[in-house]
Order: structure tokens, then C-alpha cells, then sequence
């Protein structure tokens, strides 16, 4: 969703800013802008569109503070006068979130005098924090008030007209880092936008921070407070393209090193694999991609660990009557940790005394501070939109949590799985290395395309509809194959792609006679089947072969075509496959 950047140092202002920007385009925007003090003014530029839009604005300035946004719209459409930098009065700021009581402020500020130009909640707590300010101008004490009269999620970096050497930021629900470098000091909302100045940040909780050029204090309370440093371990590469022509293409392709780093860390740490065969109750609570990682997880579960699993969409489970107790465990899926939803999730499963583990991408984020345990996927950052190595290794970690499970049932078959995890990373190499484009290119021709499957294939040819429409736009719809005849065959016409996944040994035939169904009503059959299955040419026009491992390790496997397919569709129909229309890649807002 929307990004932020804020840079108080000694060098130009304007270019740090917008390379800033550049950095967290990934996370969906529809406008950008910034501003700056320059000449003991405040000068604003902002733009509908991309960041080049707003680089066409831009003038020969050389100011050394400032700061800038990414707005992916939520309050009004996206324009000009709607995009930040907002600025009321004696305030200039740039917000991340949703100020949920807008409405009820507004009125108020209007009987004061305000007069407002945007249809944004964000100029509303703009001229709140400016009428604070008339009455007192205490920074400290002003953002104190505004946080308690805020009610939402926020980021914000703000400006004050007589401060003209110091930014100003604090966070509720929004994620925010501070970062000192020899370069200047900055702020941002994600850590590509500083990892070109440094690796060492702040993570901003409670606390206001106060930025100036030479320095970052954090008050809380009024009161100043330490804060420990961070530092982002992972490979630098990991936020640049490193020669590919997107982040997502080089995102699927680290996939076979990241596979193995994990193997390796987890089977040398196997006690940071809880065993959760404990519990009375286990829900498995995510959005987008990470609730199917949740739905594999909980049929590998099931399956493998003999352990009911109910899994949640969090955006219904926070709101539906809960039947949580202190002997539930709920597992909270994300790959940012700042999905709005899941969090929510996750403190109504506290609220509940139910025992939370999160699974999680993101280093200190909320959902891996605030859960009860979290296993880390160390993917490193994701930058594409549309999710894949992150999707992958939520998977692995299922897998592994079903493989803790199966080693105390079944010691011979865990055995049998360890060595196939040994060659999972190598299968992977394989896998990325078949030729996806002639296929992408039959599929790229049509409007609508069919998944089905069943029981895990149906799980997995989810995430592989979800992973074409998020980038390709092709109208795609997943079924459970069994579910065809009940209306979607209709839909059926000569040529239509029906895109079929044959992987559970248990029930591949029954998926054969679906297929066989719409192959009769002129379909065009590609299918993705496990290896050693005993599969006619009649029933597949292409076909791609999963080697033949256990189920802990072969839903891995498969999940790798699709997302090629998915990128090659894209690539084929030309589109922005790093950054599709209207995603976000972190949902901060419900
Ligand atoms: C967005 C992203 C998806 C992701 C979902 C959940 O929709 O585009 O890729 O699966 O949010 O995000 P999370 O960070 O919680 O995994």
C-alpha cells in the first residue's frame, strides 16, 4: 500500500526522496509526491500516476530535508489534489493507514475554520495536528494529543513550518523505521528504501521520533528512551532486480537457494518447529496467498499429523462468533506481518487466551512481535506484488510442522521424507529450468481460464489462479473438480484453457473424469501431474511432470509452474508484472 520516505541530512533532499520512492513503488501506489524546505519555505509537488509523472514536476532545487509518499487510494480517487504531501496551516505530512474517525473530526475542524480540498482522511488529521499546534507549540505535547485522538492505523512524517531542521514521525498499526546513516538520517515505511545508505534501523513502536540532521531521539510519553538497533541480515541483492528483468522472475528463481538455507537452518534448530499436537482446537487464520499456504498446510496437517485443522479467511474470522480458548492454537499466516486483517486476528486471539504462532516473513513486524511464537521463512524482502518465494516457504514451513507431527507417528516414513527434503531444492532447479513459454503463450490468447483439482491439488490450483489474475488479468476461477458439473462446465467452450493439477495419488482418477468432462466439450488440457501416475494422452494437450516425492515435499514442487505460467502470461500480454493494477503488496488497512 502506500509508502513513505523522509531524508534530513546534508545532501540534496530531492533525489534521495524520489530513489526512495522508486524503491517502494512495489507496494502498489496510484499517485505519488513530495516536499521539502527550501528558502525558509515549504514547497509541495504531487502527481496522479507513477513516480515519472511527478519527476516531470520536479525543479532545480537543492533542499537537505524532506519528505515523500506513495498513495495507493482508499479515501478518494486517485488525484492530484487527493496524493500527499497534505499541508494545513503550519503542517505538512505523509500518512500510511486509515484514520477511522475522519468523519466525526472533520465536522469538528470545519466549526473551527478548516476549510477542506480532499476527499482524504489524511488532510483531516492534518488540520487536526494544526489546530493542536495553534493552541500549543510543543511538538512533544501536540502529537502526544493528536495520538489520542486518532483512532485508526497511521504512519506519519510531518513538517512544521518553525522547524524547519527536524522531521517528525509516529506510527499506530502503520509500520515505520528510523535509520541513521552517513549519508543523512532517515525514515521510510520498508527497509529497501534505506538499505543504499544502511543496513541499521529503528523500528518505531510507541514512541515519537524526533529526526534532525545529526541525530534521532525517541520520546514516549515525554520522556526520551533508547531503542535497540536492528540490523537487516540478509543479502543486499535480495531488494534489487540483480539482472533479471523483474523482481518477481528473480524472486521464483532464488528459490532453490532460499529452499536450502531453510532446510538447513530448521533441521539443525528442529526445536523451533513447535509440535502443536497439544491442542484441542488449531485454526490457521491469513489473507491473499498466505490463506492457501493455510489450506495446504492444513490438509498436510491433517493428513501427516492426524490433527483436525479448521483455516480462516482473517477478514471473516475477526468478525464471526469464536469458539477460541486457552487450549487453541491459531496460526497467523503473512508474509509482511502487517496485514491488517491478520493482526486484528491474532489480538482477538489473545483477547481469547488462545496460544498464537506466527508465521512470518518480516523481522520484528507486528505480527511477529505481538504472537506467542514465530517461525521466521527468511525469504528475504519480496518486492513483487504477486507473492511467490514468500508463498513457498509458508508452505515449507506447513510442511515442516506436519513433518515434526509424522516423526512422532511414523518414524520410518519421516525418514523417507527427510531424504526427499535433501533433493527438494535441487527438483526446484529442475523445475525452473522447463520451457513455460509455449504454453503461456496458448493461454495468453483467451479471457477466462479454469483451474480444478482436488483436495491439495485444489488448494494448490487456487494459489495458481490467484497468481495469474493478480498479474495477467486473464479472468481465472479454481475449482474443485467434483464441483464442475454443478454449473461452471456450462462455461466451457472450445479452446477454454482448463488448467488441471493430478498430484494426490489418493484421487487423481476421480480428477481424470473431470477432465475427461471438459476435454469432451472441447477444452484445452493442460496438466500438471506428479510423475509416476498412470495418466492417458487423451486427456492433457500439454503437459508438465512434478517428480514423484512425498506429499510433505511434492506440493513444494508444484507450486513452481504455476507461478512460471503465471509470469510468462504476463510477460506475453506485456503488462507491468512487478506492479499490477490496483494490488498492494502489503494490506495495511481492512
Ligand atoms: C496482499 C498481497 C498478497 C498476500 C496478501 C497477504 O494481497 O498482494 O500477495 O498474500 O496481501 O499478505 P501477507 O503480508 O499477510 O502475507
Amino acid at each position: 500500500m502506500c509508502g513513505i520516505i523522509g531524508y534530513n541530512g546534508k545532501k540534496n533532499a530531492i533525489p534521495i526522496l524520489i530513489e526512495g520512492l522508486k524503491k517502494l513503488e512495489y507496494r502498489g501506489y496510484d499517485s505519488s509526491g513530495i516536499a521539502y524546505f527550501i528558502d525558509n519555505q515549504i514547497k509541495i509537488f504531487k502527481e496522479k500516476g507513477r513516480i515519472s509523472e511527478l519527476e516531470k514536476l520536479l525543479v532545480d532545487d537543492k533542499p537537505t530535508i524532506g519528505i515523500g509518499h506513495t498513495r495507493w487510494a482508499t479515501h478518494g480517487k486517485p488525484s492530484k489534489i487527493n496524493a500527499h504531501p497534505h499541508r494545513v496551516g503550519n503542517v505538512t505530512l505523509v500518512h500510511n493507514g486509515i484514520i477511522e474517525n475522519y468523519n466525526v473530526l472533520k465536522e469538528e475542524l470545519k466549526k473551527k475554520g478548516y476549510q477542506f480540498q480532499s476527499e482524504t482522511d489524511t488532510e483531516v488529521a492534518t488540520a487536526l495536528i494544526d489546530s493542536l499546534y495553534q493552541e500549543n507549540d510543543n511538538k512533544l505535547e501536540i502529537l502526544e494529543k493528536a495520538k489520542n485522538l486518532l483512532k485508526g492505523s497511521y504512519a506519519f512524517v510531518i513538517m512544521f513550518d518553525d522547524c524547519k531542521d527536524t522531521l517528525y514521525a509516529l506510527r499506530e498499526g502503520s509500520p515505520l523505521i528510523v535509520a541513521k546513516s552517513k549519508e543523512g538520517n532517515l525514515v521510510s515505511s520498508d527497509i529497501p528504501a534505506i538499505l543504499e545508505y544502511t543496513r541499521d534501523y529503528y523500528l518505531l513502536e510507541q514512541e515519537i521520533a524526533i529526526i534532525t540532521k545529526n541525530d534521532i531521539k525517541f520520546y514516549l510519553n515525554r520522556e526520551e528512551v533508547k531503542k535497540d538497533m536492528l540490523t537487516f541480515t540478509h543479502d543486499i541483492k535480495t531488494a534489487s532486480k540483480d539482472g533479471y528483468q523483474h523482481f518477481m522472475l528473480k524472486e521464483i528463481h532464488e528459490q532453490p537457494t532460499l529452499i536450502k538455507n531453510y532446510l538447513d537452518y530448521y533441521f539443525n534448530n528442529l526445536d523451533l518447529i513447535p509440535d502443536i499436537s497439544k491442542y484441542e482446537k488449531i485454526y490457521i487464520v491469513a489473507c491473499g496467498s498466505a490463506y492457501h499456504a493455510g489450506l495446504i498446510g492444513a490438509y498436510l496437517i491433517e493428513k501427516y499429523g492426524n490433527i483436525e485443522v479448521k483455516v480462516e479467511i482473517a477478514s471473516e474470522f475477526r468478525y464471526k462468533k469464536n469458539f477460541l480458548t486457552a487450549n487453541s492454537l491459531v496460526i497467523l499466516v503473512s508474509q509482511s506481518g502487517e496485514t491488517a486483517d491478520t493482526i486484528a486476528s491474532l489480538r482477538l486471539a489473545k483477547e481469547n487466551k488462545a496460544y498464537t504462532l506466527g508465521i512470518v516473513n518480516v523481522v520484528g513486524s507486528t505480527i511477529a512481535r505481538e504472537s506467542n511464537q514465530v517461525i521466521y521463512i527468511n525469504a528475504g524482502c519480496e518486492i513483487a506484488v504477486a507473492t511467490t518465494k514468500a508463498f513457498t516457504l509458508q508452505v515449507l514451513t506447513f510442511s515442516m510442522l506436519a513433518y515434526k507431527l509424522l516423526k512422532k507417528n511414523d518414524s520410518q516414513l519421516s525418514q523417507e521424507v527427510f531424504s526427499d527434503y535433501q533433493i527438494l531444492s535441487d527438483e526446484v532447479n529442475k523445475l525452473l529450468n522447463f520451457n513455460y513459454q509455449e504454453i503461456a503463450k496458448k493461454i495468453a490468447k483467451h479471457h477466462d481460464v479454469f483451474f480444478i483439482g482436488r483436495l491439495i491439488d485444489y488448494y494448490l490450483a487456487l494459489e495458481g489462479s490467484l497468481k495469474l489474475k493478480e498479474i495477467s488479468y486473464i479472468h481465472s476461477e479454481t475449482y474443485a473438480a467434483g464441483e464442475l458439473k454443478h454449473g461452471t462446465i456450462s462455461l466451457i467452450e472450445e479452446g477454454t484453457p482448463v488448467i488441471s493439477i493430478l498430484t494426490d495419488i489418493t484421487i487423481y482418477e476421480k480428477t481424470i473424469s473431470n477432465i475427461k468432462e471438459t476435454k469432451a466439450r472441447g477444452a484445452y488440457s493442460l496438466v500438471i501431474a506428479r510423475d509416476n501416475l498412470n495418466i492417458n494422452q487423451d486427456i492433457y494437450d500439454d503437459v508438465i511432470k512434478i517428480p514423484n516425492l512425498s506429499d510433505l515435499v511434492t506440493c513444494v514442487l508444484t507450486v513452481i509452474p504455476l507461478q512460471l505460467l503465471a509470469y510468462y502470461v504476463a510477460l506475453e500480454l506485456k503488462y507491468d508484472i512487478d506492479k499490477p493494477r490496483n494490488l498492494a503488496k502489503s494490506v495495511t488497512v481492512e
